[in-house]
């Protein structure tokens, strides 16, 4: 069943957020690979491309519903990033940004009783938990190293582990 023109309007905005959160991890990337920490740029290339994923599952999802995608204006990132721990403080910001869009975007949907979108915004509740728990381990474990060198290098490579969508 078609969403309510109110609901594509949110979802919209969300699409448009997902992009912007992509655009905005593929720059964190950059301030690292120009901190030669090619781990952690690795890793934040990768969150930009699963952002991606994610504006295309509300984008999917729109279409199945025969409601009408569009991705709207996408502002340049700003960043302002002096050290690892300002970029992942940045991510953790983005996260906490985006769930309570998700939050509202579940709210808006509630309100117009639009049952079909639950599975998909449920999947999205979790995964946003998952989400900030992720970047605020990564957070924990910079303090912990804070100027140690080789701690630093450790958690680089650790980082540069993480597997990419197209292996
Ligand atoms: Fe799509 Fe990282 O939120």
């Amino acid at each position: 069943m078609k969403m309510s023109s109110a609901l594509e309007q949110a979802f919209n905005a969300q699409v448009t957020l997902e992009m912007q959160a992509s655009i905005v991890y593929r720059q964190l990337a950059i301030e690292l690979d120009n901190m030669d920490l090619p781990g952690m740029a690795s890793w934040l290339r990768e969150q930009a491309e699963e952002e991606v994923v994610h504006a295309n599952k509300f984008i999917d999802h729109m279409l199945d519903r025969d409601n009408h995608p569009r991705i709207g204006a996408i502002a340049a990132p700003t960043v302002d990033v002096e050290t690892v721990h300002d970029a992942f403080t940045a991510a953790y910001q983005h996260e906490q940004k985006v769930s309570e869009a998700i939050r509202t975007l579940y709210r808006t949907a509630e309100q117009e009783g639009d049952l079909d979108s639950r599975p998909l915004l449920d999947w999205f509740l979790t995964e946003q938990i998952e989400e900030e728990a992720t970047v605020s381990t990564i957070l924990s474990h910079l303090e912990i190293i804070k100027d140690d060198g080789p701690g630093l290098l450790r958690l680089d490579n650790e980082l540069g582990q993480r597997p990419t969508q197209s292996a």
